[in-house]
């Protein structure tokens, strides 16, 4: 019987209008325009306004977006995971909701939560679910609402994050493009380096935390900034050196955009110039769950089918991790 593997047959993106520039946080918090460049690779990032507005909203849009170029037909979804670190409520799934407002009734669906990671583990599960054989279309999307939880008085934060969603269909293929391999990771050590204190189990919401602000992004960012280069590096070799991959052999690496100077370092770890690292950082700043998936969609032009993908990923948890997957389409 021929393997199945789960390929990649379409993405779609949203990104909300308001442009948060460099030149606006200087007015806001004690920064440059150059210390942000140079520090991060970020010009601007977007933030989802209104009032109502979660993450919910964005992953529909980039669904319908995906939609709106693939003309996959909602009802034949099997599955819908919504890869967030923000999700719209504590108990209700994100996914439910985006689900059925994108009509996809015939699908179950539910929430992944992994931090930064939460796409690459989303990839991994998505591809499982395809390979069984019992699904059909799985559709993976990333949507965080990052400026829900970042506190826009403190510069060690505010300045990287931003907003924004990607979504992209999986399908099972049976002439070996999609996912090859992959190597995740976690270690709790790291919980204490990147978090959001309160609301949830361990310190739930009350008049304190808020006046604590304990309901906000705290990192400690050089600490992450070492274990991210040193880890995103780790997986990648293993997947190269598993999968008889040299740096001639890969087309493209797609990184989490959390700092140009992490995707630098991870790319020269593993030899790769800068042409095959695909690189948004600068437009969007680091949207969480949406960065690989908006990567896909900014170069699916340049995709070519067969092309060998790298992707990596590094965040709170600490989580991170490799996939490496083979391009299924030409545009
Ligand atoms: O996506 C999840 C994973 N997250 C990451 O991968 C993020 C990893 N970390 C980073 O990207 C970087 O550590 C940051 C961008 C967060 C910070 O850059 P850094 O080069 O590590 O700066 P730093 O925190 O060591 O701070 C260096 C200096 C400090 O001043 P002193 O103590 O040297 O006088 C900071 O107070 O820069 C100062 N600083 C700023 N200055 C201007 C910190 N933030 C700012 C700012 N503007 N926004």
């Amino acid at each position: 019987m021929t393997k199945i593997t789960a390929a990649i047959t379409a993405v779609g993106k949203y990104l909300p209008d308001y442009v948060l520039s460099n030149a606006i946080l200087e007015s806001m918090v004690d920064t440059t325009d150059e210390w942000i460049l140079t520090r991060t690779g970020i010009k601007e990032r977007r933030i989802l306004k209104g009032e109502g507005k979660g993450s919910s909203f964005m992953a529909i849009e980039a669904a319908k977006d995906l939609f709106a170029k693939s003309k996959v037909n909602p009802l034949e979804i099997d599955l819908v995971i919504v890869a967030t670190a923000t999700p719209d409520m504590q108990a209700a799934s994100t996914a439910a909701l985006t689900a059925t407002e994108i009509g996809a009734t015939n699908a179950f669906s539910f929430d992944l939560i992994s931090a930064c990671s939460s796409f690459l583990y989303g990839m991994s599960t998505a591809a499982k679910f395809i390979e069984s054989g019992r699904y059909q279309k799985v559709l993976l999307i990333g949507s965080d609402k990052n400026s829900s939880m970042i506190d826009y008085t403190d510069r060690a934060t505010c300045i990287i994050f931003g907003d924004g969603a990607g979504a992209v269909l999986f399908e099972p293929n049976k002439e070996g493009y999609g996912i090859q391999d992959e190597e995740l990771k976690t270690d709790g050590i790291g919980r204490e380096f990147l978090q959001v204190p309160a609301g949830g189990s361990i310190l739930p919401p009350s008049l304190e935390t808020v006046q604590n602000k304990k309901h906000f992004v705290f990192q400690d960012g050089k600490t992450v900034f070492k274990y991210a280069v040193s880890k995103m590096a780790e997986v990648s070799d293993i997947i190269l050196e598993r999968n008889h991959l040299d740096k001639d052999k890969i087309n493209w690496l797609a990184a989490h955009q959390a700092n140009k100077r992490i995707i630098d370092a991870t790319a020269s770890r593993i030899g790769l110039p800068v042409e095959k690292v695909m690189m948004n950082i600068e437009m969007y700043g680091n949207t969480t769950s949406a960065t690989l998936p908006l990567l896909l969609v900014d170069y699916e032009k340049q995709l070519k089918k067969g092309d060998k993908i790298i992707f990596a990923a590094f965040g709170g948890g600490f989580s991170w991790g490799a996939i490496y997957l083979t391009w299924a389409y030409n545009s």
